[in-house]
């Protein structure tokens, strides 16, 4: 079917998904929106996390989207079952990859880094609960990261010292995984591998999402077939520049919009 697959996130974030979206499904129009000038979602309550994902999923939907990627964690945890019971369209969501940690880590310690809204969501507890049984899970929020990279700081002095921050009582505590529990979060891997020893696998769930995206998209007849001039846009609601340097390329158009 030849309608845009629609993704959303608080901010930049989510284009580390819909990366691994475009390289697997390359026949396919997608329309992005970065909800930046509410970032970050982390720091806010429940009610208001669920408001603005009500937001995102209604623009989306009004464009024609036919399925939608909620690519962000703490969107996903807060507000996915409410978008699922309401709106007539599959959604795919993205959790902290708990499940694939807990199977490979040796020293049964694995450090979570998420928002705080996704630490503190009944969702995250409960899966928590099931897959790392014997396992401890040293959760950390990770205050502070989103707005740098939001800010295209990702590189600086200050990330730096704050991720050193976060990382040293996991690593006291001997974790050999570290789970990536927010979409913006994969945009640190480089400055991550340079912080943290040989032994500590990093561990996003992009590329699973991508999976269960073509696999929703097949059972549901949805995908395209034709995939002549496939377009990809992005809307922002905050300054486009940011956005531009991560997503530059053919059949990308980055513009603001006030929504
Ligand atoms: N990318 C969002 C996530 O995966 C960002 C969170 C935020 O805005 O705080 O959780």
């Amino acid at each position: 079917m030849h309608a845009p697959i629609g993704i959303f996130d608080s901010g930049v974030g989510g284009t580390s998904i819909w990366k691994e979206v475009v390289k697997l499904l390359p026949n396919e129009d997608t329309l992005y929106l970065a909800d930046s000038a509410n970032a970050p979602y982390g720091e806010k309550s429940k009610e208001a996390i669920l408001q603005l994902s009500i937001k995102n999923t209604e623009y989306l939907l009004e464009q024609g989207c036919k399925l939608i990627i909620v690519a962000c964690n703490t969107a996903t945890t807060n507000a996915i079952d409410h978008l699922r019971a309401n709106y007539p369209v599959p959604f795919i969501g993205i959790e902290p990859a708990i499940k694939p940690a807990a199977l490979q880590t040796k020293t049964k310690k694995v450090g979570v880094l998420a928002t705080k809204g996704t630490l503190s969501s009944s969702l995250f507890h409960s899966t928590s609960k099931l897959f790392a049984e014997g396992i401890t899970v040293i959760e950390q929020e990770g205050k502070g990261l989103v707005e740098l990279i939001e800010a295209g700081k990702t590189r600086s002095p200050e990330m730096r010292k704050l991720l050193m921050g976060f990382l040293q009582p996991m690593l006291e505590q001997r974790i050999d995984c570290l789970v990536l529990g927010c979409t913006h979060y994969p945009y640190l891997i480089p400055v991550l591998k340079e912080l943290l020893p040989n032994n500590v696998t990093i561990i996003d769930s992009g590329e699973a999402v991508a999976r269960q995206t073509k696999a929703v998209l097949q059972a549901h007849q949805l995908l395209s077939i034709d995939g002549k001039d496939t377009m990809h846009r992005f809307y922002t609601n905050k300054g486009t520049e940011v956005l531009k340097n991560l997503v530059n390329g053919l059949n990308v158009q980055v513009s603001y919009l006030n929504f």
